[in-house]
């Protein structure tokens, strides 16, 4: 499973919306197929599920799987906040902020969605999971962190605060004792979408390309 390339979005430091993906975020996509084969192996037949939002559809557009698209992969609804930086939401709604930062996993945004309503709007997805193979999952930051929680066995409530990185394919594969994680980072820079508790400060880089501690593969350059 993977978050969608670098969006438009996320460079602005907006959250929510239907952006497209930025220039790196194409170059992603581009070398998906690749990295997919590298994680996979040849020749492995996957199901890839999307989100409806344009991010994820065009992060998956170069796979020639067959393609689900699925509404309950869509990002956590931001509301009232959706289209605005974090700095813009602390500024305008600075109760709601604090908030969101003391109990990130509870807090519903106004007209939106908490963390808690996304767990239960992705049970059917993990039901169909639990039975599914070879699925290779195209979603955004929240619903990532809540479907990796679940298949770490990893309580909700800390998954509001997991790191699950742009540009790097999680691939989980269940065995007798547990969850499996290895994660194949691709070399194509990211802004960092995660925020620390406390700070509204703009997307920042993300560290420089490489492999991470749980990584277990090399790293896939862009496809030519
Ligand atoms: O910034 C990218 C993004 O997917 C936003 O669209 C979304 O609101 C946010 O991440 C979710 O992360 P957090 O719950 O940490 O704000």
């Amino acid at each position: 499973m993977l978050q969608h390339g670098e969006s438009m979005f996320n460079v602005s430091g907006q959250i929510g919306g239907d952006a497209n993906l930025s220039t790196r975020g194409q170059a992603y996509a581009r070398m998906l197929p690749e990295l997919v084969k590298q994680s996979a192996g040849e020749g492995r037949n996957l199901t890839v599920w999307t989100s409806t939002l344009k991010r994820t559809i065009q992060t998956a557009r170069h796979l020639t799987f067959e393609k689900l698209e699925w509404k309950a992969l869509d990002e956590l609804d931001s509301g009232v906040c959706d289209g605005l930086t974090y700095e813009e939401i602390e500024e305008k709604y600075p109760e709601d902020f604090r908030a969101r930062d003391n109990d990130k996993y509870n807090y519903r945004y106004l007209g939106g969605e908490s963390y808690r309503d996304v767990v239960i709007r992705l049970e059917p997805i993990i039901m169909e999971l639990e039975r599914a193979e070879n699925v290779l999952i195209v979603t955004h930051q929240a619903i990532l962190r809540c479907i990796y929680a679940y298949f770490m066995n990893i309580p909700q409530e800390r998954s509001p605060w997991m790191e699950v990185p742009l540009h790097t394919l999680i691939k989980l594969t269940p065995k007798a004792y547990g969850t499996h994680e290895e994660r194949l980072k691709a070399d194509i820079p990211a802004v960092s979408t995660f925020r620390a508790k406390g700070s509204s400060a703009k997307h920042q880089e993300a560290d420089s390309p490489g492999l991470g501690p749980m990584d277990e593969k090399k790293p896939v350059g862009e496809a030519k």
